[in-house]
């Protein structure tokens, strides 16, 4: 990657936050100096393309996992953004078109529970007009059974599901609504058969909570063409308590599975790829770990992320992102839209993994939910 070497000097925190103050006028004309009409797509700072956006098209959700949504904070009383806070179906496939023109090839519609977001299908269908894009999504299943074939008809190619353990209880426990494991798994057969593969399946694993479900999720996808991919447990927002003696590692994810059932490391898909790749030395399937605090992506970070109500955030821990709802609904024009958004990628030096730290921990940090997953 350009401009970047493993020496890097670390940059205060303060520093690394692109300054959004910058007027919208002046951001439209420092992207248009920048982009003539044909001209190269953007890099950032560090020399990072702009490939995937992430879309969060709500920030409600029916579970209340542990350690992304705990009860007492997102209780009855929460301020859950109302409606016409949200960006419409229309709004989000104009941006999303704009964001494809600057490079972006994957779309990931989260939240939150993207499936409470009613007619999801509709922008399914708006987006999947969009030539040369990867749609996905990414979703708890609880709503996927009944909604598996619409969305497969509408133009969705693939999901992830997550699910945390195969142990009824411990799932239980985990996504703090009492939600039972067997329909989740009826969820993923449904996607199975409605063609949304190849299906992966998403397990944060929390030290104290659900280790012990590692090698169980394991057996019991070996084999099945689905991709249980284990996630380090991650500091995101300030609401769940992290605490880094909460993480496994996945050096240890990967030990545990490799005693029984051997494993050996597999070629990444794309570069930049979340997941690290373990293979099955038997051929019968692969896992994934995405080491996101022990071993930090941030050099080939190429996502955006759009809030659910319109908002650009050049990464995952940002503490303020650039209101695009604004521009969307203050009659801009698209190539101001476009300018304005290759501006901000341009000013982009983000790499909160990698600088995680003691002094990381107090800074304010935005909801993984509203942010997008
Ligand atoms: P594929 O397109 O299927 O390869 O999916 P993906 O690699 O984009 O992974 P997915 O969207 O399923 O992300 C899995 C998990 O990785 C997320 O839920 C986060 O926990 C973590 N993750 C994804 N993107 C980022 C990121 O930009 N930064 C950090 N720190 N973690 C991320
Ligand atoms: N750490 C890691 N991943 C998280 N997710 C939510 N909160 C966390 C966290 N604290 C991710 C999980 C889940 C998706 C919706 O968001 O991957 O499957
Ligand atoms: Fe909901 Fe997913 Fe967060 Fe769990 S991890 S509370 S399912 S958004
Ligand atoms: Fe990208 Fe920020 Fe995550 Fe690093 S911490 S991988 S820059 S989203």
């Amino acid at each position: 990657m350009p401009g970047m070497s493993r020496n890097d000097k670390i940059i205060p925190l303060a520093d690394l936050r692109a300054p959004r103050s910058a007027s919208l006028d002046a951001l439209i004309r420092e992207g248009a100096n920048n982009t003539a009409a044909g001209s190269a797509p953007p890099q950032d700072t560090r020399g990072r393309f702009l490939h995937d956006l992430r879309i969060s098209v709500t920030d409600r959700c029916n579970f209340r996992c542990v350690y992304c949504m705990p009860k007492d904070v997102f209780g009855r009383d929460y301020p859950f953004l109302p409606h016409s806070e949200l960006l419409t179906f229309e709004e989000i496939a104009r941006v999303a078109r704009i964001f494809v023109r600057l490079g972006v090839r994957k779309i990931r519609l989260t939240g939150g529970e993207p499936l409470l977001r009613r007619n999801l299908e509709q922008l399914v269908a708006l987006l999947a007009e969009i030539h040369g894009v990867d749609l996905t999504l990414t979703t708890n299943g609880a709503l996927l059974a009944r909604e598996a074939r619409a969305l497969r008809a509408a133009g969705l190619r693939r999901v992830t599901v997550s699910l945390d353990a195969l142990d009824d209880a411990t799932f239980r426990v985990m996504n703090d609504v009492d939600f039972p494991v067997a329909r989740v798994l009826e969820a993923i057969d449904a996607a199975h058969a409605a063609g949304l593969t190849p299906i992966k399946i998403n397990a944060v694993i929390k030290r104290g909570m659900n280790e012990a479900a590692v090698l169980p999720l394991a057996r019991h996808f070996k084999g099945t063409g689905h991709i249980v991919r284990f996630i380090e447990y991650m500091d995101v927002g300030h609401t769940n308590g992290w605490r880094m003696n909460d993480v496994v590692s996945a050096a240890e994810i990967v030990r545990t599975i490799d005693r029984e059932l051997p494993l050996e490391v597999a070629d990444a898909n794309y570069a930049g790829e979340v997941a690290e790749r373990w293979r099955y030395r038997d051929g019968t399937g692969e896992i994934g770990v995405i080491a996101s605090v022990t071993q930090a992506f941030c050099r080939d970070c190429t996502r955006a992320r759009l809030s659910t109500d319109g908002k650009m955030f050049t990464c995952l821990f940002a503490t303020d992102g650039y209101d695009l709802r604004g521009l969307l609904r203050g009659n801009r024009d698209d190539t101001e839209i476009e300018n304005a958004v290759a501006a901000l990628w341009r000013r982009r030096a983000d790499r909160y993994s990698e600088i995680r730290g003691a002094n990381t921990g107090r800074t304010q940090k935005i909801e993984m939910s509203y942010i997008g997953g």
